[in-house]
C-alpha cells in the first residue's frame, strides 16, 4: 500500500461478510464472542448503511460496524468491531473509517455513538468517557473503556441506563 489515497471506503455489502469475520478473527481471536460488546450486538443486526468496509486493489483490509441500540430511552448507535488488517495498520484506515460512519450517522440523524474501546485511540476522535455506572452492557465491561461520541451539540449527557434493543419503527398504518 502506497498510501490512504490507494484505499476506497464503501458502504458494506453481505459480499463483504466473509471477509470482515476473517478480519475480526485475525484481529481478535475466539476470545471477541465472550466479550460484552459481542452479547449488544447479538441484541439486533448492524445497519449496513452506516457500516464500511475499506477495499485495496479487491480486497477487504478493513471494516467498521454501527448497531442501532437504546440506552435507557434514547436512540443511540453502538460501534463495532473495527479492524485493520495487520499489514495495513498505521495508515490512517482506522480514523478514515471512524470519521466517515460518525459523519454518515450524523447526516442520519443519529445523536449519539457508544464504544467499547481504548480511550487513547478514541480520544482524537472525539469520544470521551462517560460517568461511570451511567450506561450497563449486558456483561461486564471496564468503565474506562466506556466511550461516546456526540454526533449532536451534547446529545451523550442524557445517555443514562441499560443498554437494549432499538425497538423496530413500524410505519404508520392508513385509517380506511
Ligand atoms: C486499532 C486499529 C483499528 C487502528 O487502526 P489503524 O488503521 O491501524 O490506525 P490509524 O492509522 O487510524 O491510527 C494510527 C494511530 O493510532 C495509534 N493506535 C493504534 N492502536 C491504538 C491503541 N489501541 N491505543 C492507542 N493508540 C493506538 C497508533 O499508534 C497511531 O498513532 P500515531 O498516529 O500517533 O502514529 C487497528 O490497529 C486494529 O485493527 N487493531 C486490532 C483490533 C482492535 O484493537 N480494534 C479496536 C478495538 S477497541
Amino acid at each position: 500500500m502506497t498510501s490512504l489515497a490507494d484505499v476506497r471506503l464503501l458502504p458494506e455489502h453481505a459480499d463483504h461478510d466473509l471477509a470482515i469475520a476473517e478480519i475480526a478473527e485475525e484481529a481478535f481471536g475466539p476470545g471477541r464472542f465472550a466479550r460484552a460488546a459481542e452479547r449488544v450486538r447479538e441484541m439486533a443486526p448492524h445497519d449496513r448503511s452506516l457500516s464500511f468496509v475499506a477495499e485495496l486493489g479487491g480486497t477487504i483490509i478493513a471494516s467498521v460496524r454501527l448497531t442501532p441500540i437504546r440506552v435507557g430511552e434514547v436512540d443511540c448507535l453502538f460501534l463495532g468491531p473495527l479492524a485493520v488488517r495487520p499489514a495495513y495498520k498505521n495508515k490512517g484506515v482506522g480514523k478514515a473509517l471512524m470519521r466517515l460512519c460518525a459523519e454518515t450517522a450524523r447526516e442520519r440523524g443519529e445523536t449519539t455513538i457508544l464504544l467499547v474501546g481504548d480511550p487513547p485511540y478514541y480520544a482524537p476522535l472525539g469520544y470521551r468517557p462517560i460517568p461511570p455506572g451511567d450506561v450497563t452492557l449486558p456483561g461486564p465491561v471496564d468503565q474506562r473503556r466506556l466511550l461516546i461520541l456526540d454526533l449532536i451539540g451534547s446529545a451523550g449527557k442524557s445517555l443514562s441506563g441499560a443498554v437494549t434493543a432499538r425497538p423496530v419503527a413500524t410505519e404508520a398504518r392508513s385509517s380506511g
